[in-house]
């Protein structure tokens, strides 16, 4: 594979962090996954707002307050029109995905009886459980799990199994955070809406990778980060159809998410503020913007290419390496890699590899019940971004081969 696709130098001199030495090495970045770096617009843009922007929004009369509220709202207009919702009402920012998550399953309490069902999967974060499990503790409802097969995948038949007109909610990811499989989510949600239940899709790990088209997926809610789509932390997406955030109450109190407040009793603000209270990451969500405004440049389906190439040259060369076991070989996968060698410690194999300036993360990625599938503890992962390049990948090869040689 040739780094011609696109012009690689120019995008990875947008990236200053790219250029770093770590431990006297070049940084080798492979852990997207858990955060993708930051072009210089955004961090520009957060320099920008700090030096030129800075306010209260929606409060101010003042010229400051109006442009910031401006800037913010046009933020929101730009994830509607990204994720093709139909109304910028139905676009709410957070914190992060956990939070968004945290948001609905909340908002399902007075919505669920005792003996009510709802169904997640096997490959989930576990911020995608958790939350969910408080729900059921709250209100007496049951979780269902749709299992896994070898290859890292959900198996639908048994989805289909687990379905009834108990079933209120289905939580899945999009795409798994420790394997990479991509899952049907287009077709898990029609299964859902058979049975009139309310589905959300965990993007935090699709929205760097590709294009989402909301009304497409017909999903109830659909939830992201913007750190894991080149813009700062802090910061998360959720979007949600307009009847299911006037259905679910909110989930914080405070100012901005009022209409009327008195002793006796307050009434909520309308969409999107009802789901905002306080002062939000203004310079964050803003700078958000200018991150998808930077990868809509580029282009999502070139990124797609670029990371599908990116992920061949990795698979193959890794599966030279002796005892080599990859987890998750589905053939609809992102740019993600799992993988032990022997019975070396996934750690061990990591901390040498940092030596030599190369990131990746190992462990159990958040992911427990997929490690407990494969009965493991955690694995080396590598989730490859667009900026990466195949120089990159043979410098992984070559550092794992000394680490192996030195833990063996
Ligand atoms: N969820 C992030 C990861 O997979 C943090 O690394």
């Amino acid at each position: 594979m040739k780094n011609t696709a696109f012009n690689i130098t120019s995008i990875r001199n947008d990236f200053p962090i790219l250029n770093l030495k770590v431990n006297g090495k070049q940084l080798v970045y492979l852990d997207n996954a858990a955060t993708t770096q930051t072009p210089k617009v955004v961090i520009d843009s957060i320099v920008s707002y700090y030096s030129k922007l800075n306010a209260n929004i929606h409060r101010g009369a003042h010229y400051l307050s109006q442009k910031a509220t401006e800037a913010y709202e046009d933020a929101r207009k730009k994830f509607q029109k990204h994720l093709n919702a139909q109304s910028s009402n139905e676009i709410i920012f957070t914190s992060g995905t956990t939070h968004s998550i945290n948001l609905v399953a909340n908002g399902f309490i007075n919505l669920l009886n005792s003996g009510d069902e709802i169904i997640v999967s096997h490959l989930e974060h576990h911020s995608n459980i958790v939350p969910w499990q408080m729900l059921c503790k709250k209100t007496g409802a049951i979780m269902r799990v749709i299992p896994m097969n070898e290859k890292g995948e959900l198996i639908f038949s048994e989805y289909e199994k687990l379905l009834s007109n108990k079933t209120k909610v289905v939580f899945v990811n999009h795409v798994s955070n420790a394997l990479g499989t991509i899952n049907p989510i287009k077709e898990i949600i029609s299964k859902a809406h058979e049975f009139g239940a309310a589905v959300l899709i965990d993007g935090a790990q699709a929205l760097p990778h590709f294009k989402i088209d909301v009304i497409d997926l017909d999903v109830d809610f659909y939830v992201g980060s913007a750190h894991k789509i080149y813009g700062p932390t802090g910061v998360g997406i959720l979007y949600g159809k307009e009847k299911w955030l006037n259905k679910i109450p909110p989930y914080q109190g405070g100012g901005e998410m009022i209409d009327e407040v008195t002793f006796e009793k307050t009434t909520y603000a309308k969409l999107p503020n009802k789901f905002e209270a306080g002062t939000p990451n203004i310079a964050g969500v803003i700078a958000s913007a200018v991150a998808l405004d930077y990868i809509n440049k580029i282009g999502l389906e070139k990124i797609e290419k670029r990371e599908a190439e990116l992920l061949d040259y990795a698979t193959k060369k890794l599966l030279e390496i002796d005892e080599i076991k990859i987890y998750g070989d589905s053939s609809n996968k992102t740019s993600v890699i799992s993988f032990n060698i022997g019975s070396i410690h996934p750690y061990d194999i990591g901390s040498i590899i940092d030596n030599e300036g190369i990131a990746v993360r190992t462990g159990h990625h958040c992911a427990q019940p997929i490690m407990d599938y494969f009965n493991i503890s955690g694995t080396i992962r590598i989730s490859m971004s667009f900026y990466n390049t195949i120089e990159e990948i043979d410098s992984l090869i070559n550092s794992i081969m000394v680490a192996k040689k030195m833990l063996s």
